[in-house]
């Protein structure tokens, strides 16, 4: 079994066996890899009804404490989280991104640069949530094991990771109810979440708790996919120089000079819009998706697909098909452009496959897409993004290399930010002093 770029390895099996399903057994646990639209579509939206769990992970779950987080949930079990429509603050009004655009948090600003020094959330999925990384999973009567056995390293670092957990839920809710409570809190989901608890819930202990076991799943959910997904907006902008100046030009156009663009610029500003698509599709986040798991069997195309099956959907596989996207692994925003100019709607949109599928399709979608959007408009208004030169006069060329994980991130690359004019940098300066 592969064990890095695992999507890769998958994509290149399905071609040699010229199929877009294939069955994998490993350890006695099936596993399903759906390598094209049409197959994940089919079994995880039409067949949703027997794909919606989710795989046992034992060290992740049972040894590290994330049995907070519902996207890892069964699907029963997720009933009462606080995630729903009604709950989340619209991106465009409560967190007033179309006149401030910035990068949004769930909650305060103030304990953010203490989590994220602190937290290796990254680090954790890494090793341990693939379906393959771990024998624990084929095997989770290993978890009882002492940790002074050899071998049972693991339980050590699952004990030292819990820790994180614990700080990720407990940490940023307690420093959030505070400002609730003095009145100094900017409105977020937990604001929102708690105010509403105020009105007269019962079990108030419980409903409590729920509120902040979905405030840590929407932070473990959102900080990784949108770090890297401006990350590698920017490596993006350093391969394609042209894009940029494209973008600026049509930014230029339609904002008024010394202002950040707007969310109702977006339909001024399709090239934009095709970056950040583009951007998304190109190196997409999250190249498997998060595994589903099948709760009874099921027969498709003439195969039995065992109960207990993971389900794997290959999204990189499927947002690098080059029927549906020609020069797949070329970062070119031009192929969502029609030829009025406007965003090609013939052109599958990414989106369609990049939050996953059925019931379990990410629910931050929309959050993500405008936040993300907003983030790269007000970048591009402001900033010239270039490759940077060493001190002999050599420009440093990026490797455009990626830590291969659950949520991939590019490897640490140089970039060089610099304000496109003396009135960018003002609004620049403006902008950070209002977040600092
Ligand atoms: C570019 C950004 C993002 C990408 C690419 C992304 C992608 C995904 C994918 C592929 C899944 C798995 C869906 C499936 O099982 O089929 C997922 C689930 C999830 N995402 Fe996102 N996501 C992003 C941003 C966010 C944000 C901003 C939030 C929260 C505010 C969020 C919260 C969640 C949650 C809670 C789940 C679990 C849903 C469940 O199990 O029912 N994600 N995401």
């Amino acid at each position: 079994m592969p064990t890095t770029f695992e999507w890769e390895t998958y994509d290149r099996w399905c071609k040699e066996l010229g199929s877009d399903i294939i069955h994998l057994e490993v350890a006695g646990t099936s596993i399903v890899v759906m390598n094209s639209a049409e197959v994940a579509e089919e079994l995880l939206d039409q067949h949703s009804a027997i794909h919606s769990d989710r795989p046992r992970l034992v060290m992740v779950n049972e040894l590290m404490g994330w049995n907070f987080s519902f996207g890892l949930m069964a699907y029963g079990a997720r009933n009462g989280n606080y995630f729903n429509r009604n709950s989340i603050p619209k991106p465009r009004n409560a967190f007033n991104l179309s006149r401030t655009p910035k990068i949004m948090y769930i909650t305060s600003d103030t304990w953010q640069p203490q989590l994220s020094l602190e937290l290796p959330t990254e680090l954790m999925s890494k090793k341990t949530m693939t379906p393959t990384s771990t024998l624990l999973n084929s095997i989770p009567a290993l978890k009882y094991i002492p940790e002074w056995f050899p071998g049972a390293g693991f339980k050590r670092k699952a004990r030292e990771w819990a820790r994180y957990s614990t700080i990720m839920r407990e940490l940023p809710y307690a420093a959030a109810k505070k400002q609730i409570l003095q009145g100094t809190a900017r409105p977020s989901f937990t604001s929102y979440s708690l105010e509403k608890l105020a009105e007269g819930e019962e079990d108030v202990a419980e409903q409590e708790q729920r509120v902040q076991s979905t405030a840590a799943t929407m932070y473990t959910g959102a900080t990784d996919s949108t770090v890297s997904v401006l990350s590698t907006f920017i490596l993006a902008m350093l391969a394609n120089p042209e894009a940029l100046k494209r973008a600026q030009e049509e930014i230029d156009s339609v904002v008024q000079s010394g202002e950040f663009p707007r969310f109702s610029d977006q339909e001024r500003l399709p090239y934009v819009t095709a970056i950040v698509k583009e951007t998304m599709r190109w190196k997409n986040v999250t190249p498997l998706g998060i595994p589903h798991a099948s709760t009874s069997e099921d027969l498709y195309r003439g195969y039995r697909i065992p109960a207990g099956s993971i389900m794997v959907p290959n999204i990189w596989a499927i947002l690098h098909d080059e029927n549906t996207y020609p020069e797949p692994h070329t970062f070119k925003p031009e192929r969502f452009i029609g030829e009025d100019g406007k965003i090609n709607p013939a052109v599958k949109d990414p989106d369609t496959a990049l939050f996953g599928f059925g019931r379990r399709i990410c629910p931050g979608r929309f959050m993500a897409f405008s936040s993300i959007w907003i983030a790269v408009a007000s970048m591009l208004a402001v900033f010239d993004i270039s490759k940077p030169v060493d001190e002999d006069g050599n420009v440093i060329e990026p490797t455009f290399e990626y830590i291969p994980s659950m949520a991939c991130v590019p490897a640490p690359f140089e970039c060089a930010l610099k304000p496109r004019s003396a009135q960018a940098e003002e609004m620049i300066r403006s902008m950070a002093s209002e977040h600092s």
